[in-house]
């Protein structure tokens, strides 16, 4: 199976890549759903919502600084690596992630769009479209004001709120054009990015699962490598 979606790789002109917590478990950053996820220890509502920041945004802030934290003391791993050699070594390759841990361009990818946001960055949520980077990582912190006096934020997409409409246009127009979907590491079950795999079947691409376990999306792969993406993706793709 392994040569086969290798074989669909180079013929495909355009690929797209879509990455969740998966792909970063590899280096020790923890993913949300099963057994160790961080959905088993925290309450999504009390952490992941706009309404949890609104009552304890100091409380919601020092989970992110925790996470911060965890994540600056790892580094990006063989999987990251390898779809950074892919974009690198041949074109038409389009990287799409959840993920807001900034692995993948840490491993030197170029433009992934983070359809969920970065946790690196700050953002002002009243709408005077203020955003920055942020690198503190020690809880507790004192929240920060914008300059128009409201409360900063870490910019990312939490429970209930849209995504932000360009990105996921963005994403919905790469995987129409798509000629070969990579699904790699997610549970695929968190909408809108979880429809992203039938859209792109829609526009003819093949889609590929990378998983360790099997998910909503596995029946209707064309392919499925089940394994630990640091394993499956260096071998999917051979310097010419
Ligand atoms: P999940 O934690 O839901 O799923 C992680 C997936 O990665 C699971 O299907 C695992 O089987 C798989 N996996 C774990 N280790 C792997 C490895 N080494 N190689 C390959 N696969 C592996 O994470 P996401 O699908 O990314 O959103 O979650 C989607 C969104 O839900 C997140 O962006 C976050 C979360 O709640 C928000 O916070 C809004």
């Amino acid at each position: 199976m392994i040569d086969r979606v290798a074989s669909w790789m180079r013929a495909a002109e355009r690929v797209a890549v879509l990455t969740g917590a998966g792909i970063s478990a590899e280096s020790g950053v923890p993913v949300f759903r099963g057994d160790a996820g961080l959905w088993r220890q925290f309450r999504p509502e009390q952490l992941a919502t706009p309404d949890a920041f609104n009552r304890q945004p100091e409380l919601v802030w020092d989970w992110y600084l925790w996470r911060r934290a965890c994540i600056a003391a790892v580094q990006p791993n063989a999987g990251h690596l390898a779809i950074a050699r892919w974009q690198q070594q041949r074109a038409g390759v389009a990287l799409l992630t959840q993920n807001v841990d900034g692995l993948h361009a840490r491993a030197g990818s170029a433009a992934a769009l983070e359809l969920h946001g970065n946790l690196w960055r700050v953002r002002c949520p009243a709408g005077c479209g203020f955003t920055a980077l942020d690198e503190a990582t020690d809880a507790p912190r004192t929240v920060l004001r914008c300059a128009c006096g409201s409360w900063l934020r870490p910019d990312v997409v939490w429970f209930g709120e849209t995504l932000d409409a360009a990105a996921i246009e963005t994403a919905i127009g790469i995987v129409a054009d798509a000629d070969l979907l990579m699904v790699i590491g997610t549970s695929a079950v968190v909408y809108p990015v979880a429809a992203l795999p039938q859209i792109a079947r829609e526009g003819g691409a093949r889609v590929v699962e990378v998983n360790v376990e099997e998910t909503p999306l596995t029946g209707q792969a064309d392919a499925v490598l089940r394994g630990l993406a640091g394993d499956v993706l260096p071998a999917l793709w051979r310097e010419p």
